[in-house]
């Protein structure tokens, strides 16, 4: 029996962990192929407590283009005072005008909550915008100064203007499972604002748990819900943020449901200076290694994606959250 012996045991391989790589192994039902949003210059980035210079911020979005990503969010033009770490999108947006020629494919949205805010955005020739609305009265109003009502009525000229230039518009939806002042949020409530936006003009909808909270179950009944309502799965994104851990299992059952475009932060950097007991977006290393795992196509080299990490978070004086960046980092993190 020594030769068939032999043959249960081929010769070895080389691991693809020793390679830093996961062994990809498809499972049914998920996409070949997902789209990842990145948010880290962003989210990330508004809600760090250090000034990061603009230069470095040109040279994030350019090292997270050069790793294979093809959507990175690059800055918000809100009123500065109310996120001073975005103050600079106008010197900041220049800067990256040459990354699309070099990266095919790359875009670049900015958010923008108000005319205002897309005049600005427009005068300096960006190619996407996001407006971002609140599935909550407490948080429109903390992070717009405004009902949730009366910040829809501030979105529809810049969706309808934004379209009319040929820039489209992405519409955010916050608190879609839990809110930290209100407790958990009717799916009614969310798919009624959901719906709203989609029918304003956006061309997609992110349905953000901002504060973490949500669970699988949940995502799958949200997603669900917005399908009932006639929504095609094909226009909604999921935005998870990794307050209780959660964010990579969300992100699976929102795969399972048929979603194909996943928001995430690179090295995990994240959260929203106004909402309470928000932490880290998914980070987009740990996402990258489920994806590709599964056998998932992403684009992204995740080796040239977590060197950026690693150097962004010595910029920022503090170690990447992300395990997957701690993980292949090992004593270098
Ligand atoms: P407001 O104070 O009500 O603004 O703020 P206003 O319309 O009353 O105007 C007051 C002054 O601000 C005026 O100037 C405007 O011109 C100026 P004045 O005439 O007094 O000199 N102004 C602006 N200046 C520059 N850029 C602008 C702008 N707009 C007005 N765009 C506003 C309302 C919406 C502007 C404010 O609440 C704001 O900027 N909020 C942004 C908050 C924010 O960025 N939060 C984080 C992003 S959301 C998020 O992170 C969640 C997400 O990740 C998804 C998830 O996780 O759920 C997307
Ligand atoms: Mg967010």
């Amino acid at each position: 029996m020594s030769a068939p012996e032999q043959h249960l045991a081929p010769p070895r391989e080389p691991d693809t962990l020793e390679l830093g790589l996961p062994a990809p192994v498809r499972a049914p039902g998920l996409p070949a192929e997902v789209r990842i949003h990145e948010v880290g210059p962003r989210d990330g980035l508004q809600n760090e407590s250090a000034l990061v210079p603009v230069e470095v911020k040109a040279e994030f979005i350019g090292r997270l283009a050069a790793a294979g990503l093809r959507t990175v969010e690059a800055t918000s033009f809100v009123h500065p005072k109310w996120v001073p770490q975005l103050a600079d999108a106008e010197d900041l947006v220049p800067k990256l005008a040459g990354l699309p020629a070099e990266y095919p494919g790359l875009r670049l949205p900015v958010l923008v909550p108000n005319e205002r805010g897309l005049d600005r955005a427009l005068a300096h020739h960006v190619t996407d915008v996001a407006v971002f609305a609140s599935a909550t009265e407490t948080f429109a109003r903390r992070n717009l100064n405004r009902s949730a009502d009366e910040a829809m009525a501030m979105f529809q000229p810049v969706v309808q203007r934004a379209t009319a230039a040929g820039v489209p518009a992405r519409g955010y939806l916050s608190m879609c499972f839990g809110d930290p002042w209100e407790g958990p949020v009717p799916p009614a409530q969310v798919i009624g604002f959901g719906v709203r936006l989609l029918e304003m003009g956006c061309t997609e909808l992110s349905l953000g748990d901002t504060i973490g909270v949500a669970t699988p179950g949940q995502v799958t009944a949200l997603l669900d819900g917005f399908v009932r309502a006639g929504v095609p799965v094909e226009r909604l994104a999921v935005h998870f943020h990794d307050t209780y851990g959660q964010a990579l299992s969300n992100t699976l059952a929102a795969l399972r449901s048929g979603i194909t475009v996943v928001d995430a932060s690179a090295g995990g950097l994240g959260g929203c200076p106004y909402a309470k007991s928000a932490t880290g977006n998914l980070a987009t290393e740990d996402l990258v290694w489920m994806l590709h795992g599964l056998g998932i196509r992403t684009g992204v080299d995740l080796r040239a994606l977590v060197g950026t990490s690693a150097w962004m978070a010595r910029k920022l004086g503090r170690p990447s959250p992300s395990r997957a960046v701690q993980a292949l980092l090992g004593d270098q993190g």
